[in-house]
């Protein structure tokens, strides 16, 4: 007798244990309700510059249709060199050390699919990007979370890493500025974590997404630090600095071996990134800066209102020195991160993500997506305020 077909007992162990993102399920309710400001997924309000949009265009005109290189289009990389040398302080060669991915996710996935094998501990810092236990789970890797706290701007000290270390530590995940919080760090912090590092033997994964999106104070990449260059995979794209999201293009730099290793998969499961958003990204890299410039003075403008207006109204929030997130505190309303995210998006129609989506470090916490225009968000704190002052009596 045939087996009934139970799709459910197909699914591999390590996919069924993931959880969902908690941010789509929350703007899952979000889709279909009216008058809803949304403070809620972190992508740039802004529409890709034009003369990068038209480099796209420019590119089907003349029928760029085809697939390029593995490793991407060999004058995109050559240009990225350049600029990362300029930027960061960081030397890769375009030809064997840099690698272009379908944005940081691709390439973030491809790094731990290269490097980890089943049992090997991943160190990363929370709060944190959604994905990064999950990619790491998938790898059958060990997830190690290491808490972030707001009393030290949701810097990652690095003695909570070396607290974390054991025999099987293998990879530390560093993401700087943070999504959700905006921690940034200082050159002497990364200091003591790369010696950290060389001490122990790590592998360094940075998520540099976020580094143009810095308000004050120099943006550091650990990869620039002495003697580290040769144990970090650097990740970086063009979603957030140039509102390039839809385009879904990023990069990764590192060593020869590690990204041939990085592009074997990449070759069997991507094959390439897309030949138009790669022929836009290099016009990006080329011209883009001073819309990137322009883009973070508003961002910066939008932070200094709604941190205010958050402290204003008893919701004590760090100064996020970068990325486009507020993550305030939201303990004093005696409601849990999501229970307090739902009703207000019932009561008062404004959309933020619970911090608990980011781990359960997050939780007590709210993340405000500053990438929105300044009335949206000036509306959104007048209903919040409210909203509090009900809940606070
Ligand atoms: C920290 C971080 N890394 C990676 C990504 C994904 O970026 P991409 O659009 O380049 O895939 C995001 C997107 O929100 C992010 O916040």
């Amino acid at each position: 007798m045939t087996k009934p077909f139970l799709p459910d007992q197909f699914i591999a162990a390590n996919v069924r244990d993931i959880p969902r993102s908690g941010i789509r399920d929350f703007f899952d309710i979000v889709q279909g309700m009216a008058d809803v400001i949304s403070l809620g997924v972190g992508e740039p309000d802004f529409v890709t510059p034009w003369h990068i949009r038209e480099a796209a265009i420019y590119a089907l005109e003349r029928g760029r249709t085809t697939y390029t290189s593995n490793l991407g289009l060999l004058k995109l990389r050559e240009a990225l060199a350049v600029h990362l040398a300029e930027k960061f302080h960081v030397r890769y060669h375009p030809k064997t050390q840099i690698l272009i991915a379908v944005g940081v996710s691709e390439a973030m996935d491809i790094a731990f699919r290269a490097v980890v094998n089943p049992g090997d501990e991943v160190i990363y810092h929370e709060p944190c990007y959604v994905s990064y236990s999950p990619s790491i789970a998938m790898t059958h890797g060990i997830p190690v979370p290491v808490s972030c706290r707001p009393e030290d701007g949701f810097a990652v000290r690095a003695e909570a890493i070396e607290r974390a270390l054991t025999p099987k530590s293998k990879v530390l995940v560093l993401n700087f500025p943070t999504n959700p919080t905006g921690g940034t760090m200082t050159r002497a912090e990364l200091l003591k974590i790369a010696e950290l590092v060389k001490h122990h033997n790590l592998l360094v994964i940075t998520d540099e997404i976020y580094s143009e999106l810095t308000f004050e104070g120099e943006h550091v990449s650990i990869a620039a630090l002495p003697g580290m260059v040769e144990r970090t995979v650097f990740l970086h794209g063009f979603s957030k600095a140039y509102a390039m999201t839809g385009f879904r293009i990023g990069y990764a730099c590192g060593p020869a071996e590690i990204i041939e290793a990085m592009m074997k998969i990449h070759q069997y499961s991507m094959l390439c990134a897309s030949i138009i958003s790669q022929e836009a990204a290099l016009e990006a890299i080329q011209s883009g800066e001073p819309d990137t410039t322009e883009m973070r003075e508003q961002y910066k403008l939008r932070r200094n209102f709604i941190v205010k207006a958050l402290n204003e109204m008893g919701l004590t929030c760090h100064l996020p020195r970068g990325s486009f997130y507020a993550f305030p505190c939201i303990q004093s309303t005696g409601l849990g991160s999501k229970e307090f995210a739902v009703k207000l998006l019932e009561e008062e129609k404004v959309a933020c993500v619970p911090g608990g989506a980011f781990g359960p470090t997050g939780e007590g916490f709210l993340r405000c997506c500053f990438a929105t225009s300044l009335e949206q968000i000036e509306v959104a704190m007048e209903r919040m305020g409210r909203f509090v002052r009900r809940l606070k009596g």
